[in-house]
């Protein structure tokens, strides 16, 4: 039962990978999603296929204008905007000997900074509307250092420190700010830096999956975010969901759990 009708969303990074099934989710469960993202023909793709319930609009979550725009398209198309999916994000793999001020400017200022601007750019709009849900999706790495990721395990680091300093400020005005910190994401955004990293996160799976016993996927994302998104998540907020099958709860149990009947 579809359980966002009447919420108003903005997605950035949905052309593909979690943002693509964030906006797809979001969609089929009653919201007006707005896509925002530099793919065009791979976003206005994904606009297209979800129907009238869907805009693609190209954005650089780093520029204030193209915030107001996005903003814009959203009120107009379908309401009061009560939902922001900060989602949009970059990596650079390199150890950090090997990272340039200019790698770690790039990451930091799209991952970091863009997330601030979304946040910043929705309170007026949310505040005048009651109210509204932002959520930061942040990753694995932005918990538990990651080797190769200096200026993108701090980005994610960031992510997580400025949702709860907007839980602290916002929720005067019904705002509230969560993390969703995914261990799982598309192959692409990586594999610039790792061609073969479809087959290693296959064989992972297979000889060393996560607790619960299965990688990640997208649509796992999805459906966080779709829940954080309604006003049945209405008490959270600067919280951090754990998006990882259980990696980071803990040393894993191999074989017979101590203690077991034999
Ligand atoms: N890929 C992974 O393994 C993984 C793991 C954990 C968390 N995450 C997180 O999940 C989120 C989604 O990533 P993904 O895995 O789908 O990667 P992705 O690269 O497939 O998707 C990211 C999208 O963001 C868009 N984008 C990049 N810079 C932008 C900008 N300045 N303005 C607007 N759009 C921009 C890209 O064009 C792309 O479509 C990210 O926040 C990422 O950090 C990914």
């Amino acid at each position: 039962m579809p359980h966002l009708d009447g919420k108003t969303a903005i997605v950035t990074g949905a052309a593909r990978g979690s943002g693509e099934a964030i906006a797809r989710r979001l969609v089929a469960d009653g919201a007006g999603v707005v896509l925002v993202d530099l793919l065009d023909d791979l976003g206005a793709a994904v606009a297209e296929d979800l129907g009238d319930r869907a805009r693609y609009l190209h954005g650089d979550i780093t520029e204030e204008a193209d915030w107001a725009a996005a903003i814009a398209l959203a009120q107009s198309a379908f309401g009061p905007l009560t939902t922001l999916v900060n989602n949009a994000a970059i990596i650079h793999i390199a150890p950090i000997e090997h990272t340039s001020i200019e790698d770690y400017a790039r990451v930091s200022r799209v991952n970091e900074m863009g997330t601030f601007l979304g946040m910043r750019s929705v309170i007026e709009p949310m505040r005048e509307n009651g109210g509204g849900s932002i959520v930061n999706i942040s990753s694995i790495d932005g918990h538990h250092a990651a080797g190769g990721t200096s200026a993108y395990c701090a980005s994610k680091f960031a992510v997580r420190g400025l949702t709860k300093v907007g839980a602290l400020e916002l929720g005067r005005y019904g705002i509230r700010v969560n993390s969703v910190n995914p261990a799982i994401g598309s192959n692409e955004m990586v594999e610039p830096f790792v061609p073969d990293i479809a087959k290693m996160r296959a064989l992972q799976e297979k000889h060393d999956p996560p607790p619960i016993g299965r990688r990640g996927r997208v649509e796992d994302v999805a459906g966080t975010v779709a829940f954080l998104a309604s006003d049945d998540s209405a008490f959270y907020t600067g919280a951090d969901f754990d998006l990882d099958g259980g990696i980071t709860a803990g040393m894993k149990v191999k074989g017979p759990i101590p203690g077991s009947p034999t």
